[in-house]
Parts: structure tokens; sequence; C-alpha cells
């Protein structure tokens, strides 16, 4: 793990435009300032907040930074902003003060507008709670950043697994405001109590992928902790955020995992369970699994999509291929909803199609939050059968040149962003 460096605020991140739909009290509406980065300068101005009060929802005495973003205009578009600190609004709900977040593809990946259909769609029906709909909830500023550890300031009604004071760790769903930012608003089921043998950097790095590659085993390649032993996997990826950590868990399930990644991550993917590893880069490689032809289940966190390699899976074992890169927020976005899920199940119906004949499924994986499945992790990081694998980690104010990294792909592990100064 390399450590963090504070090279002070990034040039060229900035705020696009400063029309705040965030609530304001009322008290405070046109004194407001908010703090805004000029591109390639780094410094800091202010400028006035002109929005409707709403003063339930955020505390008008405190402040927090935050980082946001007006347009889905990419890294470029992101800025440090000043922002009312949320009250919990809703039973159910935890705000958070943040210790560290990390950094996903999808973070870097919603910048520039990936799933917006979609997860407009979800804020929509999320306020049909206040007897409003829109079909696509808009979405700025957003925040992006799905994990975090942090420490419990306030709790909602009904909250019963945690108390004001505990250090946690949690995801916060994509249609709500992320976490790259001094607090986070999170759904208590989301949020559980973080092993005290992690420092808040390394309990930060884990909870969206652990999650994320539990559903992808249990939901969609149908592997269980009670059936898992003995199972054969591949597992294409090995060496990114999911890939390290799918890894650890499958070998603590018994799984005999192959991995592939590229050649200069074989030493780290080695560390971490993998009983052989192949080189991607490598041109027999593809043909090598091909003939070993003995996977129970291929688990694709490549972040591309090679068919190929299902001609590896046993046949009519109920063998199949998951894949954690669907097409269907992308045909949302370009084609709406409706003509997007329709574009969508017809790839997968064909997919599937030409492999179920040979006795061998395709199937798409999602994050999906799983409560049961976050106390399971919490049990087994704790025993360190499963640790963290960070490859940097940077201060808040590097947040863009975090995300500028994560967007490069090539990850080692997780990109982590951390508080404390
Ligand atoms: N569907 C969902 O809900 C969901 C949730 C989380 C993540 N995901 C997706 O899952 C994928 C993995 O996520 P992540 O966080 O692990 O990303 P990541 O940290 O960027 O890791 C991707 C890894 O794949 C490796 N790789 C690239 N091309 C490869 C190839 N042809 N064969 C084998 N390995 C290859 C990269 O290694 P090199 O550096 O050597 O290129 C990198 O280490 C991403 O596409 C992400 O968007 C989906």
């Amino acid at each position: 793990m390399h450590g963090s460096s504070a090279r002070g605020l990034v040039a060229g991140a900035r705020l696009a435009k400063f029309n705040f739909s965030v609530p304001l009290a009322s008290t405070l509406k046109a004194q407001c300032k908010i703090k805004l980065l000029h591109p390639g300068q780094g410094i800091h101005t202010t400028a006035k907040i002109n929005s409707e009060p709403e003063p339930e929802m955020y505390d008008v005495k405190r402040g927090m930074k935050i980082w946001q973003t007006y347009g889905y205009g990419g890294i470029e578009e992101v800025g440090l902003g000043f922002a009312r600190i949320p009250h919990v609004p809703r039973p159910g709900d935890v705000l958070v003060k943040v210790l560290a977040s990390s950094v996903n593809p999808i973070d870097t990946a919603m910048l520039n507008g990936y799933g917006s259909q979609v997860i407009g769609l979800m804020r929509g029906l999320a306020k049909m709670e206040t007897g409003t709909f829109t079909w696509n909830e808009p979405s700025f500023p957003l925040t992006v950043g799905r994990d975090f550890s942090g420490i419990v300031e306030k709790v909602g009604h009904g909250v019963n697994n945690l108390k004001v004071g505990d250090v946690v760790w949690g995801v916060v769903s994509p249609q709500r405001q992320g976490a790259h930012a001094e607090y986070v608003l999170a759904a208590a089921s989301n949020v559980c109590t973080m092993p005290d043998t992690l420092t808040p950097e390394e309990g930060a790095s884990i909870p969206y992928v652990a999650l994320t590659t539990w559903s992808a085993l249990t939901v969609s390649g149908l592997l269980t902790p009670f059936t898992a032993r003995g199972c054969r996997v591949l597992l294409l990826g090995a060496s990114g955020g999911i890939g390290t950590f799918a890894s650890q868990l499958m070998s603590s399930w018994g799984v005999e995992v192959v991995s592939v990644c590229s050649k200069d991550n074989f030493d780290l993917v080695a560390g971490l369970g993998s009983s052989q590893i192949y080189d991607y880069q490598d041109p027999s490689t593809k043909e090598i699994l091909i003939s070993q032809g003995n996977f129970d289940l291929i688990l694709n966190a490549s972040g591309t999509e090679d068919m190929d390699y299902l001609q590896a899976l046993k046949s009519w074992t109920g063998a199949s291929f998951v894949t954690l890169s669907p097409p269907l927020l992308r045909n949302t976005d370009k084609m709406g909803i409706v003509r997007g899920m329709m574009q969508s199940v017809c790839q997968v119906v064909n997919k599937n199609a030409l492999t179920l004949s040979e006795g061998r499924a395709y199937k798409w994986a999602f994050y999906m939050p799983n409560p049961l499945a976050f106390k399971e992790i919490s049990s087994m990081v704790a025993k360190s059968q499963i640790v963290p694998v960070i490859n940097r980690v940077y201060s808040f104010s590097e947040t863009p040149e975090a995300y500028l990294a994560v967007s490069e792909g090539h990850g080692k592990g997780k990109t982590v962003i951390t508080l404390e100064e």
C-alpha cells in the first residue's frame, strides 16, 4: 500500500454552474457562500446561492465540504463545494461522518452520465413516498462515491442496529448522493459496525466490491459458502477491486480459483489464493483455458467481454459465465428506459440461445444490498480471512486525481480517499 500525499487542491477541477438546487434554510437564503475552484488555478472564490428553502432537510448551523458536479462532463466538471450537512429526514437512515471512502469504476462512469436513465427513474420512484413521481428525476448536483467508513453522527427513527458514535462501514445506493463528502446519509440496512482490525481507509475499500462479488457469485453464479468447496472458478480481471476480493472470498470457501490478469500483477494475485494464474496478454492463455474446459463458473470482472471463454465451462452441469459488465445501463442511457430494457433482454436471450444449446448459461450480475452477506463479510474480514488490497490512498483534496487514476483502468486493488489530514 502506498501512502497518501497531500498535494493541495487539484488544478483543473471546477464547478461548472453554481445555482445549487440543494434546499437551504430560509435564514441563510442568499447569504450562503460556496467555495469554487478556478480551472487551472486551484484557488477559492465565493458565490452567492439563491434557492428555495426547505429548512427541515438541512442543519442550518453547519456545513460540509463535498465534491459535486452539475453536468455529465466527466472529471473536468467536478468541483469542491460547500453544502448544508443533511439531517436524517427518513426513518431507517443514518448520518455518518465520513473518515474514508473509495472510488469505483461506476463513480467515474456516472460523472459521464452512465446509468442516468435508470438512476433517474429510481430517484423518481423514491420520491413516491412524498406523493410525487417523475420518470427522470434530475441528478444535479451529483456526488458520487458508493462505499465509506465513518462514525455514526445521527440515527433515524426505527434504526436499532446502530447508535451514535459507532465506527461503521457501508454502501450508499447509486440513486442517493454519494460518500465523497464530509458527511453521508445512508440506509442503516446498508451500514454495519466495522471490524476493529481495520483502519478507516482499509474499511472504505471493501463494502461495494464485497457486496457486488457476493451477488455475482451467489445470486447469478448460484455458488454458496456451503456448496462451493471443490468448484473450479475462472476469474477474469483478478487484480482489480472486485478480483482481489473475489479470489480471497472464493479461496476461503474452498473454491479452486484460476485467475487471469496481466503479468505485472502475478505476485499480487498469487498472494490471494489463486491456484493458477494466466497472463491475458499472452495469446496462448485463452486456448489453454478453453482446452481445460472444466470450469463450473466464470466470473468476468475485467471490464471487457470475451464470449470465447464460455467454451471453458463444463457443459450440462449448470455452469455459467457471469459478467459484471452487462449492457443494460448503457442501452437505457442511449435508447431510454423502455427501448433500452427491451434491447438488453434481446441481447441476453440471443447470447443464451447460442450457449444454452451447449448446456452453458450466460448471466449478468449487479451490486445488490444484502445485510446478511454484509455481516458474514464483516466476520470474515475480522478474522483476516479476507484482507483489504489498496493501490493508493489520496487525500480528500486530491479526489479528482483519484477519479483520473480509476478512469484510466489498470486498478491493482482499490483506490481510496481519506478525510484524515
Ligand atoms: N454490475 C455491477 O453492479 C458492477 C459493480 C462493480 C463493478 N462492476 C464492473 O466490474 C468490473 C471490475 O470492477 P473493478 O472495480 O474490479 O475494476 P478495476 O479495479 O478497474 O479492475 C479491472 C481489472 O481488470 C483487469 N483487466 C483488464 N482487461 C483484462 C483482460 N482482458 N483480462 C483479464 N483482466 C483484465 C485490469 O488489469 P490491468 O491493469 O492489468 O489491465 C484490472 O486490474 C468493472 O468493469 C466494473 O465497472 C460492475
